[in-house]
């Protein structure tokens, strides 16, 4: 009888912490919190807050699509980029970005890793790795940013972008006053978008990693 009941207690913590997980995950934006979290680290260290722009995130969800869940090229010897063009001929159409709009990137964080991070973890341990990608956090040179946070169908690998760009509020990256294009799954910040990072496949995915120990994390980092 008391196993009976130890296991009934059990079911119903694991079935309230899967509530309680299921509520904040649609109320909460990881891209959003990921901006929130660069720039309280900024206005800390006494540089601006940077404007979250909407259509730069959605830019930055499109740069993270063109990987198609390729973590390998992602940095390191193998690493690759999409093309600059790319930019004008193919992730500003599908945002709804007006091509006439786009401003110059000044910097980049890109990352991969096989395991879902929160956006404070995302930002302090998978995106800061160097002196490198602080001089990039810390330039003066970015007036906004947009970040954009993603897992592939199913699971992982998950991967991070963030733009920086020294284009003005306003008209920068612009869509015309209409909200950017939302492509799933991922999510981008600005856009007053509820949205989760991770499915709840990949939560549980998540869980079997921690467990194992085993993931890889690919950082790459540009100042351009
Ligand atoms: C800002 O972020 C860097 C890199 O993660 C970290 O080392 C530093 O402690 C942070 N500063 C504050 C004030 O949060
Ligand atoms: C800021 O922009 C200037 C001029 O384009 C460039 O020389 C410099 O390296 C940039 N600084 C950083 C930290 O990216």
């Amino acid at each position: 009888m008391a196993m009976l009941q130890c296991f009934l207690l059990h079911c119903i913590l694991f079935i309230s912490a899967s509530a309680a997980k299921v509520q904040t995950k649609v109320t909460d934006n990881p891209a959003d919190q990921l901006v929130a979290a660069l720039n309280s680290n900024r206005t800390a260290n006494k540089l601006s807050s940077l404007y979250s722009n909407p259509g730069l995130a959605c830019l930055a969800l499109q740069y993270i699509k063109a990987y198609q869940g390729a973590c390998k090229e992602v940095g390191g010897p193998d690493g690759k980029k999409p093309a600059e063009s790319e930019f004008a001929e193919t992730f500003a159409p599908n945002c709804g970005v007006q091509a006439s709009s786009l401003a110059q990137i000044t910097g980049r964080f890109l990352a991969c890793q096989s395991k879902y991070a929160e956006p404070s973890e995302a930002f302090n341990d998978v995106l800061i790795r160097n002196s490198k990608s602080l001089d990039i956090l810390y330039s003066k040179n970015h007036t906004e940013v947009g970040a954009a946070v993603s897992g592939s169908d199913g699971g992982g690998p998950y991967f991070w972008c963030v733009l920086f760009s020294n284009g003005k509020q306003k008209s920068s990256f612009s869509t015309g006053g209409v909200e950017p294009k939302v492509s799933r799954p991922g999510c981008f910040s600005g856009s007053n978008d509820q949205c989760n990072g991770a499915n709840t496949l990949s939560q549980t995915i998540h869980l079997w990693t921690i467990i194992i120990g085993a993931s890889i994390a690919l950082l790459y980092a540009l100042g351009i």
